[in-house]
């Protein structure tokens, strides 16, 4: 712990400063997350918000570093930045090939990825699907993507098929997971599949567009999930609801577990997390 000492000279500690870093950042969910998290846990901290330059993200870095910061939360456009920012990377970071938990220590900068981990705890532990087995499709073949397919591939899916619009990309992401259970395609190629999750990692949905998948290519009590989260349910829920899916699920899951791993990465303790998605479904 720092501590500071005031004009009588006594020593006091100062609370220990987090915050995400993004551009937009403004709508960002994760400082409310982690004023609950610490509530709930009595931890001594306070998570903000900086809004990072698309020029100078390392730099703003060095400055929040430089004024005491204990971690960051790293979001879109500057996962890969902070991956090359990183003194040390974990395992799942590393397959990656980004980072959203940047941890200032003594030892340097740590990067790791939570995202995927998130993902899966949402999947399994609060949802109790059984990825186990099941015939999964990843949409996209970007960051987010990346994010989670070890983690995905960690839970031994029966199948994982990578599908993007780009087919390239998605056939060198297969190739790279080397395994074989995986294999990528282009979305025009998927007809005739059928699969008992959809996930959805692309950016679609942020134009409020769906990517362009077969009708029927949702199995009998499939479920789909998109990992973007939004207060209104989202193009992709949409698709589900509209398409049969047994559950349609949308992101806010994995949003509240990726910073709980976050969380207990940071301060050695794992946070409750159904009250936390429980309140902010709530609104
Ligand atoms: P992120 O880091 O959020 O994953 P990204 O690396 O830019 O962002 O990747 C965006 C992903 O969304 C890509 O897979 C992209 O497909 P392409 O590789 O073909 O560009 C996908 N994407 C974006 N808009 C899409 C749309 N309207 N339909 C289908 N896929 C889309």
């Amino acid at each position: 712990m720092r501590a500071s000492s005031n004009h009588h000279g006594y020593i006091f500690p100062m609370t220990d400063q987090y915050a995400v870093i993004g551009n937009p950042i403004e709508h960002s969910k994760s400082p409310l997350i982690h004023a609950a998290f610490a509530r709930q846990t009595g931890q001594d901290m306070h998570y903000g918000r900086l809004l990072g330059d698309l020029e100078e993200f390392e730099a703003d870095v060095d400055e929040f570093v430089d004024g005491g910061g204990k971690g960051l939360n790293v979001t879109v456009p500057f996962k890969e930045r902070a991956f090359r920012y990183a003194d040390t990377l974990s395992d799942r970071a590393r397959a990656a090939g980004a980072v959203n938990t940047l941890t200032f220590g003594d030892g340097g900068v740590h990067g790791d990825n939570t995202d995927g981990v998130g993902l899966v705890r949402d999947l399994t532990c609060n949802q109790m699907f059984r990825i186990e087995g099941a015939n999964v499709l990843l949409l996209g073949a970007g960051g987010a993507v990346r994010g989670v397919l070890r983690p995905l591939l960690g839970e031994r899916p029966g199948k994982l098929v990578i599908a993007n619009r780009t087919a390239d990309k998605a056939l060198s992401l297969a190739a790279a997971a080397g395994h074989v259970a995986v294999m990528g395609c282009g979305l025009d190629e998927l007809g005739g599949r059928r699969f008992d999750l959809i996930i959805n990692g692309t950016a679609a949905g942020l134009a409020a567009k769906v990517p362009e998948i077969p009708d029927d290519c949702l199995a009998d009590g499939g479920w789909t999930y998109d990992m973007l989260y939004a207060n209104e349910p989202t193009a992709f829920v949409q698709w589900g609801l509209s398409h049969g899916a047994a559950r349609a699920l949308d992101g806010l899951g994995m949003l509240v577990e990726q910073a709980a791993e976050s969380f207990r990465l940071w301060r050695g303790v794992m946070p409750d997390t159904a009250a936390v998605i429980t309140s902010l479904r709530a609104g």
